[in-house]
Formats: C-alpha cells, structure tokens, sequence
C-alpha cells in the first residue's frame, strides 16, 4: 500500500526550493541582526559550557522591558511550546475543564489533556471569530480552573480589543481562574493589549522568540508571571542546565535591535497579508472571513469549493514548491473547511503564491485556470 503524503518530510526534503507559508515563521528579520552574535558566540566556544541556569541576565531584561511587563519576571524556556507544558502540566490536574476555543493551536489542547484536564471549546468560527468574556462566562462551571486565550489567534488572524481583553481579565480574577495568554504573534497586532495589565495575579503570559524575531529554530521563548505563581510552574522545569546559549544570544542580539527593524516587518507582512487575501477571493468559492488579519497568518475557507484542504495542500506543494497548511490540525470542527496560509515573507515567495493558488484550485476542480 502506497504511504500517505508526508507534506512535511516533503518539504524539508526541499528545503531550499519550498516557499514556506506553513509555520507562521518569520522571514523577514535582516539576517546580519543575529549572524555576527551568532558566530562571536561560536569562534567563542559558548556551546561548550552550560550557560547560566536561569538566562543570560541582560536577556531576561530585555525580555521584560519588551513586553513591558515590569515586576513579571520572565522565564525561559526551549520555545514557547515548553513554557506550555510546563503550566498545563503545573496548573491542572484530572477533572479540570479550561476554556478554550476552536478553531485554536491544539497543541495545547493535547498537553492539557496529558494533564488530565479537559478543553471546553468555544466554537468561534462566526464573527467576531474570537472569544468573547460573555461566551467565556457561560461556559464557567464547577471545575473550570483556567481559561486559553491566545491573542492574536493561531490560525486565524483574529485579535483581541483592549475592552475585551479588560473584560476577559476582570472574568478571570472574580471567578478566581489562571488565565494563560499565549502572546506569540503579539507584534503584528496594532494595539495588542496584555492579559496582566489588567489581572497580574491571574495571568501567565506566554512569549517566544520564534515568530517576532524570526528565530523558530533555535527554540527559546517563556513565560512571565508573578513570583508565587512562577515558582509554582517552575516546578516542571526540565532545562535545570539552562536553555541554548546559541539560541540566547540570538534572542539578545534580537531583542536589542527590535525598534529599528520590526517597523519595516510589520508592514511588509500587512502589505502581504492583503495580497495573500486578494490572491484568495479571485478565486470561485473562496472566501477570506477574517480580513484584515492581526497575525501573520490568515486563514483561506475553501468550504464553498467542495475542494479538500489536504488536497490542496498537496497540490501547492508538490506542483508549486508551496506550502501552506490545511485546517484539519487546527480545527475539529471547521478545519475541512480551510487552509492557512503565513505571510512574513519577502513579497516575490507571496507572488509565488500568487501565481500557484489559482493554478491549483483549478486543476483540482478539472477546470481552467480562469482569467482575473
Ligand atoms: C499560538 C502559538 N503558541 C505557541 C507556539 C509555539 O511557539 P514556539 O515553541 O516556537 O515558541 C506557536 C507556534 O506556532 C503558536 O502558534
């Protein structure tokens, strides 16, 4: 029996010629802003020694003056995924139910069903295609111990206003809940607000390096929190020799410079972000419901088409050297319906796209490319 595709094997199979608009990773981040950092540490041999078991210092700073959350201290972690792991597994225990929505980045779904717990899901695909405190609060029950929100939302784009941000925090602390912010696609959200600002007791914050600063690869990212509450995630910790140093030194140099490129960023990623929307709604059938994006990802609804994501999938992959993801990991309900496309990319990869879409829509369909 022939083996099913493996999009990924696929695609890491050829690396260099595959645009990736498949992993919300970030692109755009001039390469000399890590690069020179990068090999100093090298030509120093830092990977030999363990580094420092609770961060570079001026990294953690950095860190904190960042998200400006002073008086959180951050914690680091190997990528945003272990801080995660660490406060499902530190927080929740059988029988506890988290709200959560779908369509959502179910990864975390699983980890807190390794903890036992439950998700409660939110079905948010309608508008306002996010959470809301109302919907939150009638889904609080007897064993509700915390609630996700993820702001801006992977995969579909959507961010939270400040007002719903408040309210969603002011819920959290009556009703006593952890409330897990997971804010790794923050700088591309105009106006994001931060869950501790308004319940800094209640909240832990999730960050990473991946996506903000393009360094996906090296896994480093964290959580800031109070102390007491910290302390009791910490518990879970398994880098007890500290995290990458390679990985640290990047974030710094990263981080150090981020208000003289992540403008430019911002805007190049905005700019192909409508371009990836234009490109979709020329097509019959397709529809782009969450417009403009606050992400760096957007989602494509195929519904209409009658076409399947993974299908498409294949077919940008394979015969475009373009990868973008279909829905089904990312939805239970909703994800036969899209495919998610990421945009920190140099314009001419989205011009890829551009070309490919249409192109691939069509020859599944058995039609002619139509005229736009
Ligand atoms: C919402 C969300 N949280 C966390 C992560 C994990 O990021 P990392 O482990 O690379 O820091 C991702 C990655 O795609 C994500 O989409």
């Amino acid at each position: 029996m022939a083996e099913p595709f493996d999009p990924f094997r696929y695609a890491h199979e050829h690396r260099r010629e595959v645009v990736w608009l498949s992993q919300n990773t970030n692109h755009l981040v001039p390469p000399e802003v890590v690069r020179g950092a990068m090999e100093t540490a090298i030509a120093e041999r830092r990977y030999e020694g363990y580094p420092r078991a609770t961060g570079e210092p001026e990294l953690l700073e950095l860190v904190e003056r960042d998200l400006g959350l002073r008086g959180l201290p951050a914690f680091l972690t190997g990528g945003g995924t272990e801080a995660l792991y660490m406060i499902t597994r530190a927080l929740l225990g059988p029988g506890d139910e988290v709200i959560a929505s779908d369509p959502s980045y179910l990864i975390i779904h699983r980890f807190i069903e390794l903890a036992g717990a439950t998700p409660v899901c939110v079905d948010i695909y309608r508008p306002p295609f996010r959470l809301t405190a109302d919907a939150i609060a009638e889904r609080i029950g007897p064993r509700t111990k915390a609630i996700l929100l993820i702001d801006p939302l992977n995969p579909l784009g959507s961010g939270y206003p400040r007002e719903e941000v408040r309210a969603i925090a002011e819920l959290a602390h009556d009703r006593r809940l952890t409330l897990v912010n997971d804010v790794t696609y923050r700088d591309f959200s105009e106006g994001h607000a931060l869950a501790a600002e308004f319940a800094p007791e209640q909240t832990v914050t999730v960050w990473s390096v991946s996506k903000n600063c393009g360094l996906a690869g090296l896994r480093l990212g964290g959580f800031s929190a109070l102390p007491e509450l910290s302390k009791r995630i910490a518990r879970f910790n398994t880098n007890d020799l500290g995290v990458n140093i390679l990985a640290q030194v990047a974030a710094l140099a990263a981080l150090r410079t981020k208000p003289s490129w992540i403008g430019e960023v911002v805007r190049t990623t905005r700019a192909n972000g409508r371009r990836v929307h234009e490109v979709g709604l020329g097509v019959a059938g397709v529809t782009a419901p969450i417009a403009p994006s606050r992400a760096n990802m957007t989602i494509l609804d195929i519904g209409a088409t009658g076409l399947a994501p993974e299908a498409v999938q294949e077919e940008l992959l394979r015969r475009h050297g373009v990868f973008v993801r279909s829905g089904s990991y990312l939805s239970p309900s909703h994800g036969r319906q899209f495919v998610r496309v990421s945009f920190s990319n140099p314009p001419a990869e989205i011009e890829r796209f551009a070309a490919a879409f249409p192109q691939a829509m069509a020859a599944l369909a058995g039609r002619p490319v139509a005229a736009r």
